[in-house]
């Protein structure tokens, strides 16, 4: 069974490296600094589900570099709280806010999707959580959390990249969660769950081919750049992310996972 193989840590703390910049862009065309299967196109059209206006404070869960939601606050020009789990993500969030002069409406924390979110009931007017569903085990909790802290009537978008949809094999299976804790669950499952916790289901689309796409670049611009990559990650790091990204290419160009969009409102009282 594979091991796991940080690819998070690594990532963020040299995120503004020219080498991880050059990789992002061969792999995603336009970088915002994501760190997922999203490209700006399919963000875009994410966030004109949003209808995000200036008055707007947005919640983006798992906010990863925060290149993202500091992409979200310039286009909406509103307010944007991003968090995530890694300290590292969110130290490079805070100082790209700070370096393009975003830090009075761009805020970044460290708290777990897992746990109890760090706010007040309906404090957000929008939630976007894009590649980061599957870290959430306890699922109906965080969607909870979601539908607490949502005004209602407002918004969540989020992407679940791995809803099994044919056959997997257990191998297989441990190398696409060989980054982390992983969630695999089958198709009818999140909607069941968004009902569970308080919201209506609005529109869902299956957007697998981006991750196909992605998958399929990054892991070819990494192997141009592989002598670079070796100095920072290591020969069994390197190595470990070569097979996680294969991984990925192989099963959604397959089909075989899949990765949906959802778009869900909150029940009005
Ligand atoms: C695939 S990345 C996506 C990041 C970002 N949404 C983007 O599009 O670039 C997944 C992110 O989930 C974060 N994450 C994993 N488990 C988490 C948890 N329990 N709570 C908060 N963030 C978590 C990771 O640190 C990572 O930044």
């Amino acid at each position: 069974m594979p091991k796991r193989v940080d690819l998070f840590d690594s990532t963020y703390s040299h995120f503004t490296q020219r080498l991880l910049k050059t990789i992002r862009k061969e792999t995603f065309g336009q970088d915002i600094g994501q760190n997922s299967w999203t490209t700006v196109d399919e963000y875009d059209q994410f966030l004109s589900w949003l209808d995000l206006r200036p008055e707007h404070h947005v919640l983006e869960v798992a906010s990863g570099s925060g290149g993202p939601a500091l992409y979200v606050a310039s286009h909406a020009n509103c307010k944007v709280t991003g968090i995530d789990m890694n300290e590292a993500g969110i130290a490079t969030a805070t100082q790209s806010a700070v370096d393009s002069n975003q830090a009075d409406r761009v805020t970044f924390t460290v708290a777990n999707a897992n746990s109890p979110l760090p706010f007040d009931d309906d404090s957000f007017d929008a939630i976007l959580c894009v590649d980061s569903m599957n870290h959430f085990p306890g699922r109906l909790k965080v969607f909870r959390e979601w539908c607490r802290t949502l005004r209602p009537g407002q918004r969540a978008v989020f992407t679940d990249p791995v809803v099994i949809t044919g056959p997997v094999t257990n191998d297989e299976l441990a190398l696409r969660s060989s980054i982390g804790v992983f969630l695999f669950v089958p198709p009818g499952v999140n909607e069941q769950l968004i009902e569970a916790a308080g919201f209506r289901l609005i529109r869902q689309e299956d957007v697998t081919a981006n991750a196909a796409v992605v998958s399929g670049r990054w892991h070819e611009s990494r192997k141009r750049h592989q002598d670079a990559l070796l100095k920072i990650e290591g020969q069994e790091r390197f190595a470990g992310l070569q097979q996680f990204f294969a991984a990925v290419h192989h099963l959604t160009i397959e089909r075989r996972l899949s990765r949906i969009v959802y778009l869900v409102e909150k029940l009005r009282r």
